[in-house]
């Protein structure tokens, strides 16, 4: 079967993937209402194209903290990606790297620091917690999460080191806390952190003032506190806290090109559910859509690049009627 676009690797990883594991990746918390409304968000965000325009070229690369990147759409952090698919971390950093963009490997993943660095080069950052040794990795993505159930055979492999009789299963209700501790631990080089999970202009000007290197609003995927706002409601509040000292990104429910121009952003389950199906070569095909959804989007709304679009292509849902 020809795929079109990412919501169908969601359709055919659901056939594939045991239920357990399918559950795991695809639900969010409680009642899912801010799982549907990360979504929902973006429908009810509206474009208002202009067409005399010469749009015979299209450059969609931006930087990142000054890396270069091919698009302004990043992998976002994503755990235990072997139980999608064998290769599991390791097609993710490749097929990030083949698409020019940047992967951002969890500290939950599957496959260690060390091995993720190995499949060779690509630009790639860290998520949550700050090891001694981060040769291959060139910023830290700092997140709170909640503790999960691992199923047999499979291991957090950037804690095999550490304990690995306790972290095979990651049931312990202390482990939070043991995470927590061990993230006591900084590295005064560490190059950058990004900090993750923000929905508030109060958190955002708190993260500033600490001297965070960029912001991604993020609701977790809505996987943790439901009913909060989809990402895309937030946005807005937090840009105008950081006063454009610090990039902002977004993440959450994009799906689509169409949702790529409106903002700045990550994809988290995308590349889960082209893993579970694909592989490597479903992960590329995954970027790629985007890429090509976003040049089209572009051409049609009357941008040539991506400095070029403007709160002005856009009308939010809370903008007052025109
Ligand atoms: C996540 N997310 C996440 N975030 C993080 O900082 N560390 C992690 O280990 C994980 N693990 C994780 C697993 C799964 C299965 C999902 C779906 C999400 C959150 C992730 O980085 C991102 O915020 C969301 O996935 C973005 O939403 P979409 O694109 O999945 O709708």
């Amino acid at each position: 079967m020809e795929i079109t676009n990412v919501m169908e690797y969601e359709t055919l990883a659901k056939e594939k993937l045991p239920k357990m594991i399918y559950d795991y990746y695809a639900s969010g918390a409680e009642d899912q209402w801010t799982l549907n409304e990360n979504r929902y968000a973006f429908s009810r965000t509206l474009f208002r194209p202009r067409i005399l325009v010469d749009v015979s070229k299209i450059d969609m690369t931006t930087t990142v903290l000054g890396f270069n990147i091919s698009m302004p759409i990043m992998v976002a952090p994503t755990a235990m990606q072997k139980m999608a698919h064998p290769d599991g971390e390791y097609a993710t950093a490749r097929a990030s790297a083949a698409a020019g963009t940047i992967m951002t490997l969890s500290s939950w993943s599957t496959s260690s620091v060390e091995e993720v660095a190995s499949t060779g080069p690509g630009v790639r950052f860290f998520q949550l917690y700050v090891y001694k040794d981060r040769n291959g990795f060139k910023a830290i993505v700092l997140t709170v999460d909640t503790p999960f159930v691992l199923p047999p055979n499979f291991s957090l492999k950037n804690f095999d080191e550490l304990n690995p009789g306790k972290l095979d299963k990651t049931d312990d209700p202390g482990l939070a806390s043991y995470f927590a501790g061990y993230a006591v631990a900084q590295d005064n080089n560490l190059i950058t952190y990004i900090s993750e999970g923000f929905l508030t202009a109060e958190d955002a000007r708190i993260a500033v003032q600490y001297g965070v290197a960029g912001i991604i609003v993020s609701n977790h995927g809505a996987r943790q506190l439901d009913y909060v706002p989809a990402t895309v409601m937030a946005l807005e509040e937090v840009v105008k806290a950081t006063q454009n000292k610090v990039p902002v990104f977004l993440d959450g429910g994009i799906r689509r090109g169409t949702d790529i121009l409106k903002h700045w952003l990550l994809i988290g389950r995308p590349v889960v559910f082209a893993l579970a199906v694909d592989g490597e070569a479903g992960v590329r095909k995954t970027l790629q859509m985007l890429h090509d959804e976003l040049e089209l989007t572009m051409a049609l709304s009357g941008c040539c690049s991506l400095a070029e679009i403007t709160r002005n292509h856009i009308v939010a849902p809370w903008d007052p009627p025109r």
